[in-house]
């Protein structure tokens, strides 16, 4: 009777699993390398044209991963061939090696629930939205004198979106300068959201730097975009947007790329106004709550506010203004020292299979501009230090959103030391 019933949930279990990345079927990522701008340019058209997804951008000089739909593979496949584009199959069946990574994480979410006696939250899985959100709640509670929640609003389809006020004297009326950490505003870059978590776990529960806490006051904001994340669990694995559906915004198409959603040459460079488009800019500037949230901590906290971080993945990156075209901000030598001390910090304690970090301008290290992104709004509007992150993601398989669910801790605690470098050279300042 017993055994029936562990053999029924698994067989349930396996069929939750598979009919979920049913959408996937069909799906191949291929390696592109374009070897001159003409066929980059072309690459970046077959973008638009076939809503292919991009997992990350080639350049002249740099491998780039795309992911491509089956109605479009042959047309696909042929202007990648007639353009004499070099390209290479890089996993031919995304949903079977979804399903595999499903199971895996499916089973450490299990083990460590049973660990943990779910309290804290266990690093060694990728966890859905209402655990985190329990997570920063349970903090507020325990920690009531350190740590207080923040609800400003909830979701397009109504999560809330909260965040932590943390300081060791009262928030509202200290003159400690704040950072700001936020998560998950790209659904599917799993490893961002548990990077600011760690921050919290290290700051009140498990505090070995004191001088942070005497130093500063902290904002973490875990993940400001819970629709897309929660359906990055549940329906689409590479979701990237909100959920949102206003305007000309249809429901066929829902949602907005939040880092393009800023009031910052909104829609100008590096966006779209296709609805259907990774990178839809909304029908105005924080058109979308979740970068309106964002938008208000930092105007609320300024000047105070000397360094805000916004993670995303991948790609090893520290990344600085401005992101449209290039240019340097006046403040781009402390952005570029802060930069590299805070990178140098990750690279001492990382791993010898993930790329070293590099810093610098966005649109010079990532090689292509965007308008509307969060780290560009938050130096406009006058935070001096403010940069994107993008995390480690490793080139095997699905590793880079899927970055294999073993890293999460390694991520969490290289990207800590980067952050307490940053700190403590503020402090300096
Ligand atoms: N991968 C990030 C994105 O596409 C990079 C943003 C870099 N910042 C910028 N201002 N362009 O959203
Ligand atoms: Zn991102």
């Amino acid at each position: 009777m017993f055994i029936m019933k562990i053999v029924g949930i698994v067989l349930l279990l396996a069929a939750a699993v598979c009919a979920k990345h049913e959408e996937y079927n069909g799906w191949t990522s291929y390696a592109v390398n374009p070897s001159t701008f003409e066929q980059l340019k072309v690459i970046g058209q077959l973008v638009d044209q076939y809503e292919v997804d991009v997992f990350s951008y080639p350049t002249v000089q740099r491998e780039g991963l795309v992911l491509v739909r089956p109605e479009v593979n042959d047309s696909v496949v042929k202007a990648l061939e007639e353009n004499q584009i070099s390209y290479s199959v890089h996993v031919s069946d995304i949903k079977a090696v979804l399903d595999q990574e499903d199971a895996v994480n499916a089973r450490r979410k299990v083990e460590a629930r049973g660990r943990s006696g779910g309290r804290s939250l266990p690093y060694d899985a990728y966890q859905e939205f209402p655990v985190i959100d329990d997570y920063l709640q349970d903090i507020a509670r325990r920690y009531p004198n350190l740590v207080k929640l923040v609800t400003p609003a909830n979701s397009f389809e109504g999560r809330p979106i909260r965040y932590l006020k943390i300081s060791t004297t009262n928030f509202e009326d200290t003159r400690k300068p704040v950072i700001f950490l936020e998560g998950g505003i790209h659904a599917r870059e799993w490893i961002s959201p548990p990077t600011v978590t760690w921050a919290i776990h290290k700051l009140v529960e498990n505090n070995t730097e004191p001088d942070l806490l005497r130093d500063f006051d902290w904002i973490l904001l875990p993940v400001s975009n819970p629709d897309g994340y929660q359906f990055t669990h549940t329906n689409s694995r590479f979701w990237r947007k909100t959920r949102s559906t206003v305007g000309q915004n249809t429901a066929r198409c829902p949602g907005v790329d939040g880092n393009r959603n800023y009031d910052f040459q909104w829609n100008t460079v590096g966006t779209s106004s296709n609805p259907c488009s990774d990178t839809y800019a909304g029908t105005a500037p924080f058109s979308e709550i979740e970068t309106r949230v964002v938008r208000d901590i930092i105007h609320e906290y300024l000047p105070r506010m000397k360094l805000f971080l916004t993670m995303h993945s991948y790609g090893s990156m520290i990344l600085y203004p401005w992101g449209h075209d290039g240019s340097l901000s006046s403040n781009a030598f402390a952005l570029h020292t802060v930069g590299v001390a805070m990178a140098e910090d990750i690279d001492k304690v990382s791993l010898p299979n993930f790329p070293s970090y590099t810093v610098g301008n966005s649109v010079l290290v990532i090689g292509y501009a965007a308008a509307g992104a969060a780290e560009d709004y938050a130096h406009l509007a006058g935070v001096p230090l403010s940069y994107t992150y993008e995390l480690p993601g490793l080139r095997s398989g699905l590793n880079g959103f899927n970055l294999d669910p073993i890293y999460i801790q390694q991520v969490a605690i290289e990207t800590w030391a980067g952050i307490v470098a940053g700190a403590r050279r503020i402090a300096q300042m």
